[in-house]
């Protein structure tokens, strides 16, 4: 049956902590310039309703480090643009690709896809759920800790698609997450009902500073997702305070590091000492979306 990736709860524990593994491997492979064709004569289309850098590139990279192709697919220029629907859309890409990578803007259009696709589909980012992100951030916290499952993860910012996936990811990690963000910019109440059902460790608190507090890693984001731009103002004004910067950092813990998805907004969501600082282990992040994401690949797709 396939596998789709709509969700990091779509990963059980065991998986998750295999795709890390694979991940891992692959990783090195790379770096000692080993061939890894694991998914030769594979193909990826990606679907993107919305700019990217990280997502696109690896993804890409990935398929074709793998031995595979991606296909990347402008909705304007599909006929999806022009009004045909996804779930015709989706019958038809799957009798020419392996699997299907999708960035929308609304998460049921994911869902809808993935309904109508008989190929994997993996969410690239929705409204939602980011859970790529999530999987090449739990690659890096492993890199730098070791063991995650006693970690505190503190968010600092909006209560968007990120971090309702790394609150979700809790209940497979065992991690605990602390969430901080301004009144009407917390995660989702589904979201949070979710995570606590499936056994996630989280809690809401009122500052940043309580959030920060002896954390291991304090994690951020834009203040203004795509799709919000027309709250811009608004939302800079809403989230004053909440700025990653030097002071906040001193409350964490003195081995913590710094995550943020990106792209950064230095002197918003975070401040540019603290991005350049020694803790950040953004670039790293941004990395390990590759690894990651061709771990997730090979399971997906390799028969
Ligand atoms: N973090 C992330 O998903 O980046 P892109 O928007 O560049 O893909
Ligand atoms: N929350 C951000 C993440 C970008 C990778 C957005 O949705 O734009």
């Amino acid at each position: 049956m396939k596998r789709d990736i709509l969700s990091i709860l779509d990963l059980t524990a065991q998986e998750l902590a295999a795709i890390i593994g694979d991940a891992e491997d692959l990783k090195k492979m790379r770096k000692q310039g080993d061939a890894h064709p694991f998914l030769e004569h594979k193909t990826l289309g990606m679907i993107f309703e919305k700019a990217s850098t990280r997502t696109r590139i690896s993804f890409e990279v990935g398929m074709f480090e793998l031995g595979g192709h991606a296909l990347f697919l402008n909705p304007s220029d599909l006929q999806l643009g022009r009004g045909e629907e996804m779930r015709d859309t989706a019958r038809v890409l799957s009798r020419y690709l392996s699997g299907i990578m999708i960035r929308a803007y609304r998460h049921q259009t994911i869902e809808e896809l993935a309904r109508h696709a008989t190929v994997p589909v993996i969410n690239g980012l929705s409204d939602i759920e980011h859970p790529c992100q999530i999987l090449a951030d739990i690659l890096t916290m492993q890199e730098y800790f070791g063991d995650v499952s006693d970690l505190t993860v503190a968010w600092v910012g909006d209560g968007n698609n990120v971090c309702n996936s790394l609150i979700l990811s809790s209940a497979r990690t065992g991690f605990s997450v602390r969430v901080a963000t301004p009144d009407n910019y917390a995660p989702p109440g589904s979201v949070l009902s979710r995570a606590k059902a499936a056994g996630s460790r989280v809690a809401i608190c009122p500052t940043p500073e309580g959030a920060a507090a002896d954390a291991d890693v304090i994690y951020t984001d834009t203040w203004v997702s795509m799709g919000n731009e027309q709250e811009h103002d608004e939302r800079i004004r809403a989230f004053a305070g909440y700025t990653v910067d030097e002071a906040l950092l001193d409350e964490a813990s003195p081995d913590a590091i710094v995550m943020h998805c990106l792209p950064a907004h230095r002197g918003n969501e975070i401040s540019d000492g603290v991005i350049e600082g020694r803790k950040s282990v953004v670039w790293d992040q941004a990395e390990n979306r590759l690894h990651a994401q061709k771990a997730l690949l090979v399971r997906l797709l390799k028969k």
